[in-house]
């Protein structure tokens, strides 16, 4: 696997395991839930001498020891989901989660469907948010960046290795969209037949959206919230060195 550029294609989608039950009263008020527990946040420390000059280089190997743990490390379950923040231009934020599928040299991609809220958000305004927490080995990383949508050809290559439902799914479902059940089942049907023994194109308004970062925050947890802390910083649009800061916790 290469430092520069991380391919997640054809990572298996999580089966429903579900068990929710609606309230029997759908007036009664939900009970106040309060979380008191203290927990404690142990990782080797995170130290300047460990980091890459480069952030992608730096996440890639993070990322890299999130999927393959050395022996007694535990393995973190899908690392590539990140909660992705957008905002129109009025500044009111909406955060969802989605897979990160490549980082490559120039920054993080991911797929979406191009009418969605997301991306109407992100076509206003070009700038977005990542997040990404790795509970089981206390590690977080947050990411900056203005966005461009990836070529077409990218998109293209990408849709040609997801499994066959999630393709007439992109074409079936209008994201974000109100929809009734019976709609979308029937939509999915019409889909299924439209492409029945072809091979499902990917449509235009499908495709991923890079975000070129000008900040990267690495986080690693450390007792008494005492956690360890590195921004990489450099102007938007530069290609030049990253400044690298020590950060309180
Ligand atoms: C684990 C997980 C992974 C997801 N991955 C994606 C993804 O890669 N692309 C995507 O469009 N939606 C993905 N979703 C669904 C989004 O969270 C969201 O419901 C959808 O994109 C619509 O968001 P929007 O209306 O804000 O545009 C994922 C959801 C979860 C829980």
């Amino acid at each position: 696997m290469s430092n520069s550029t991380q391919h997640l294609y054809g990572t298996p989608a999580p089966q429903p395991t579900s068990t929710d039950t609606h309230p029997s009263d759908p007036s009664s008020a939900p009970s106040n839930i309060h979380l008191t527990s203290h927990n404690q946040y142990k990782t080797p420390r995170l130290l300047p001498s460990h980091l890459s000059p480069n952030p992608l280089i730096q996440f890639n190997q993070w990322l890299a020891s999130a999927l393959s743990p050395a022996e007694g490390t535990p393995l973190v379950k899908e690392p590539e989901a990140m909660t992705l923040s957008t905002s129109l231009s009025h500044g009111i934020p909406s955060s969802r989660i989605v897979l990160l599928k490549t980082v490559d040299s120039r920054g993080f991609i991911f797929f979406t469907n191009y009418n969605s809220r997301k991306s109407r958000e992100l076509s206003a305004n070009p700038y977005a948010s990542l997040a990404f927490y790795w509970r089981e080995i206390s590690r977080s990383v947050r990411v900056v960046g203005r966005v461009e949508k990836v070529s077409r050809e990218e998109s293209v290559e990408y849709f040609r290795t997801r499994p066959r439902g999630s393709q007439i799914g992109a074409w079936a479902s209008e994201q974000s969209t109100e929809v009734g059940e019976e709609t979308l089942e029937e939509r999915v049907e019409k889909t299924e037949k439209r492409w029945e023994g072809t091979e499902v194109e990917c449509p235009e308004h499908w495709g991923g959206w890079r975000v070129l970062p000008f900040e990267v925050e690495f986080w690693s947890g450390q007792p008494s919230r005492l956690h360890d802390r590195f921004r990489y910083t450099r102007p938007e649009g530069s290609d030049g060195e990253w400044t690298v800061k020590r950060l309180s916790p």
